[in-house]
Order: structure tokens, then sequence, then C-alpha cells
């Protein structure tokens, strides 16, 4: 078949350090993102998972809490996106290193994230460093295309190319989150053939049309990347390659530039100590998706299955694409794993969620002890930095 026309040309990101938050509650305010942004030690920052026309959050509804394997139980009530648990250790203690959430997407509008970090820009806050934002995103196959559309437009927009000049600057990404357990009547896209097909091609005529109505100038393109749910046998592997390689078969490039694996498992349920579901949920069951400690072995597979897979493909542009890895990752060994099976950076959730920025700290050797306000010294004052400079925006 012949290619519509000329490939896409995108410099492949960099996230150094390779360490990231991933996309979490705990990124949905420009505090939050702030916070993430100002540690040394991440790489990038992913934003909570928006939408065109944002999310009826229902705090009765939309929940998480942490548990603890050993006993199975929750020993928390159900929490808001506000709360940042202050686990005393690693091990959380009677709190636990799993998670389970039935939370929909950011209640705040993907318009609203990008005049928040547009603000960012402007104020020169993102001056001296190349830290890419990750912007999550989900919706139907054309108002993902759209979100593409305008993050290509907010790249190249006059004042992003300046604020690059110095060195520093704003860089976006897309994670387009295809993997959302909690959403009833909609099962995840990427476990869906068709559905893949449809989004990976939304996204490359967006670029492409792009590519079109700009190509006289000197522009930047779009990394972007899907977030795939934990797969559990082969021929959901298969069918994520085959949507990839027929994808570039088809523009002559692959419009995907990086997988973020894994999102939460769905199907999830944990209860309190009194035998009652730990969180209410969109069903009533108290079912949602499950991280943390409890999610490891999977996301590990799976990053070292995907791994494999793009390797071995025929496509140069399919071999290309880098791993996210995400799941369980709660300190230096785990971050290992998942380098040592293929992830070019990783992100955690759950850990983040537990303990703070401690956790970046923790995870890239700062600190050798975590747990409540332990930062390293660079990043003593973060949070209230964060306050600050999110206060104008
Ligand atoms: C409370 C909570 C909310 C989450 N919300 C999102 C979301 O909005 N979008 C998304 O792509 N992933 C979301 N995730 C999934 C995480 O980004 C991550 O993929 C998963 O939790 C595994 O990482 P972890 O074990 O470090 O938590 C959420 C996870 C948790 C714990």
């Amino acid at each position: 078949m012949s290619s519509p026309t000329a490939p896409l040309d995108v410099t492949p990101f960099k996230i150094s350090p390779p360490l990231l938050n991933s996309s979490c509650p705990w990124a949905t305010t420009p505090q939050h993102l702030l916070r993430a942004y100002l540690s040394p030690h991440t790489g990038a920052v992913t934003t909570r998972t928006s939408l065109l026309k944002g999310f009826d959050q229902d705090l009765e509804i939309h929940q998480h809490t942490f548990f603890s394997s050993q006993s199975g139980h929750s020993a928390l009530k159900a929490l808001s996106p506000e709360t940042v648990v202050s686990a005393k250790d690693l091990e959380g203690g009677e709190i636990g290193t799993s998670s389970l959430n039935t939370y929909g997407y950011s209640p705040i509008v993907f318009s609203e994230y990008l005049r928040y970090l547009r603000g960012m820009r402007d104020a020169g806050y993102l001056n001296g460093n190349l830290k890419p934002f990750i912007v999550s995103v989900t919706g139907s196959p054309e108002e993902v295309a759209e979100c593409c559309t305008r993050l290509l437009k907010f790249q190249n927009e006059q004042g992003s190319v300046e604020s690059r000049k110095g060195g520093g600057g704003l860089i976006v990404m897309m994670e387009i989150n295809l993997s959302c357990p909690n959403i009833p009547d909609k099962p995840p896209p990427a476990y869906d053939a068709t559905s893949l097909v449809e989004y990976i091609s939304a996204v490359a005529k967006a670029q492409l049309s792009f590519a079109q109505i700009s190509s006289n100038q000197e522009r930047m393109g779009l990394n972007v990347g899907i977030k795939t749910p934990p797969y559990t046998y082969s021929a959901q592997f298969k069918v994520l390659l085959s949507a990839l390689e027929s994808s570039a078969e088809l523009y002559g490039t692959c419009p995907i530039h990086f997988i973020t694996a894994t999102n939460t498992l769905g199907s999830c349920l944990v209860m309190d100590v009194s035998g009652e579901p730990a969180l209410g949920s969109a069903n009533g069951m108290g079912i949602g998706g499950m991280a943390g400690d409890g999610l490891h072995a999977i996301s590990l597979g799976n990053v070292k299955t995907i791994w494999t897979l793009l390797d071995g493909s025929e496509k140069n542009s399919v071999r290309n694409i880098k791993i996210i890895g995400v799941g369980g990752v709660k300190g230096k060994d785990g971050f290992g794993r998942m380098r040592s099976v293929g992830a070019d950076a990783v992100a955690v959730a759950t850990v983040y969620g537990r303990i703070g920025v401690g956790a970046f700290c923790y995870i890239s050797g700062a600190v050798v002890v975590v747990g409540e306000g332990m930062v390293c010294k660079e990043c003593e004052n973060l949070e209230f930095r964060a306050k600050n400079l999110a206060y104008s925006l």
C-alpha cells in the first residue's frame, strides 16, 4: 500500500534522569505538576488523564485506597485525590504497599492543562531545563486526534519556540490512555484490535495534517505514546504489535513513539477490616484497578514481552519505540528490574501517592531511607516552592 505522504520527523525524546511520575491524582493541579517538575530526580512529568470535555468526578464513587497484600485488606478509609498518605516507611506498615482505585479521569479539562503549561512557560519556570511534560489524554479517536493537533500547535507556537532557545523550555509529549479499567460499558480500547487501529490511525492523520500545513516551516513533532493495560496472554501482545506494524506499513513510519506499560489491573476488589468493599465505585461493587506491589510481576512481564516483540519487528520505526515501565516500583531494586527488562524510563504512581516527592529521592538513591516527610537536601523546600509558583498560574 502506498504511503499517503512523507514520513513524519519526530526527534526521539529523552527522559533524563529516567524516572518520572505516571498519570495519577497526584498530577492533577499545577502545584502537583510543579512538585514533580522541580524534583531533580525526575526527567519528565506526566499529567493526570484529561478529556476535551472534562470528567464528572464524584468523590462518593471515584476514590482510592492503599492495602497490604500480606493482610489482604485495606486498613484505611477511602481517600480523595488530594491525599498523600504519610507512610512511615517503604513497606508501609499496616497501610501496605498496593493500591486500589475507582477513579475515572481528571475533572480538569485538557485545555486547562495547556493553560497551566503555557503559564509555566511564560513565567520562565521551565527555563534551563528541557524536561518534557507528558500530557495524558483520552476520549474517542477523533477527540484524541484533536488533542494531538492542539499539542502540536502548542509545541510550535512562537512562545514555545522562543522558550527553547536558552537550553530549556517547553517540550510536550502525548500519552493516550487506552487502558483505564474503571469506565462502565467502555472496556479499555487497548484490549481490542479494531479500536487500537482506529486510535493509531487518528493520531497518524492528525500528525500528517499538521506536517502538511506547516511543511515550509521548521517544526517540532510530537512524541506520542500509548498507555497499555496489563496483558495476560500472548494474543493480546500480538494485537498490539500488529496494530503498530500495520500503521508503519500504511504511513511509512509508525506514529507511536513510546508505550507506557502498564496501567492498573482491573476487576480487583479490596475489602476493609469489617469485610465491606473498601471503595465506592460506579457500579456500587467497589471493584477497581489495582497497582503497587501487587502489580509489579505482571508489569515486569509486560515490559519484557513488549520489548522483545518490538525488538524483533522488521519495521525500523516499530523497533525504535521506547518503553516507559510502570507498575509496583517503589525503590532502587524495582527500578533496576524495570530497566533490565527494557524500560527506557521508569514511572511511579502508588509509591508517589503514599510518600510524595521523597519517593523520587529514595528511588534515585539520594536518600537511603524513606518515609514521612523524608526528602534529600535539594528537595527540602520543594513543596513550598511548588505551592508558591503555582499560585500565579
Ligand atoms: C489512584 C490512581 C489513579 C490513577 N489514575 C490514572 C490516570 O488517570 N491515568 C492513567 O493513565 N493511569 C492512572 N493510574 C495508573 C498509574 O499511572 C500506573 O500505571 C499504575 O498505578 C501502576 O503504577 P504503580 O504500581 O506505581 O502505581 C492511576 C493509578 C492510581 C494508583
